[in-house]
């Protein structure tokens, strides 16, 4: 078993990131070898924006560590606003440091015209300095609002499922292999 986070990046009241990432939910709950742990950042407790003096990084930056650390692998569903990520995201990266580091992750990305590509090479410079190994194949949705219909199904599913499989089948080596290499040999920051 390998254990996956799956990160929902979108806090927006509306957002479709709910919808995309109950499809990415379903994909990823079909594979037996997958624990998933949900980490819907709407209904995650995140550390103030304005942390106080003392340096205590705080109790949701700790349970948010805590999970990371307790990862093998992330997926992370995000949209683009305005050529990038979400704050709030960023806000959820930085909470934990060396918990993330020698595991891989990878990309579920919506958006207009872009399918939020440009979020996601954002976010592989700040996972690369964080040690997470980001994974070259992603699932893109450009155009969005037109891919799912009013009861929240992918109008066309062929090809965003079989990227789906592509990327949760390498997911799976990175994690499993990375895993191994944790196991072995200590990974030095
Ligand atoms: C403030 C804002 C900025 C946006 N900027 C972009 C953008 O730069 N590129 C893009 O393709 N889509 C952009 N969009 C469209 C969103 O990616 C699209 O509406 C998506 O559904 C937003 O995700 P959400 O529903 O989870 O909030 C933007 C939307 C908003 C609200």
């Amino acid at each position: 078993m390998l254990d996956i986070a799956v990160i929902i990046a979108s806090t927006r009241e509306g957002s479709l990131g709910a919808t995309v990432g109950r499809w990415f939910l379903d994909q990823a709950g079909r594979r037996s070898d997958l624990r998933l742990d949900v980490m819907d950042l709407a209904r995650t407790p995140l550390p103030p924006l304005q942390p106080g003096p003392s340096g205590d990084p705080g109790h949701e930056a700790r349970a948010l560590a805590a999970r990371v650390g307790a990862a093998d692998g992330f997926v992370v569903v995000t949209p683009e606003y305005n050529r990038g990520y979400p704050a709030i995201l960023k806000l959820a990266i930085d909470a934990a440091r060396h918990e993330w580091a020698a595991k891989p992750v990878c990309f579920v990305s919506y958006g207009g015209h872009s399918g939020g590509l440009r979020a996601v090479e954002q976010l592989r410079l700040v996972f690369a300095e964080l040690h997470v190994v980001s994974l070259r194949d992603t699932v893109s949705f450009h155009r969005v609002t037109d891919r799912f219909d009013e009861s929240g199904r992918l109008i066309e599913p062929d090809g965003a499922n079989g990227a789906a499989k592509v990327m949760l089948d390498q997911l799976i080596w990175w994690g499993t292999t990375l895993r191994e290499g944790r196991e072995a040999r200590p990974y030095a920051l």
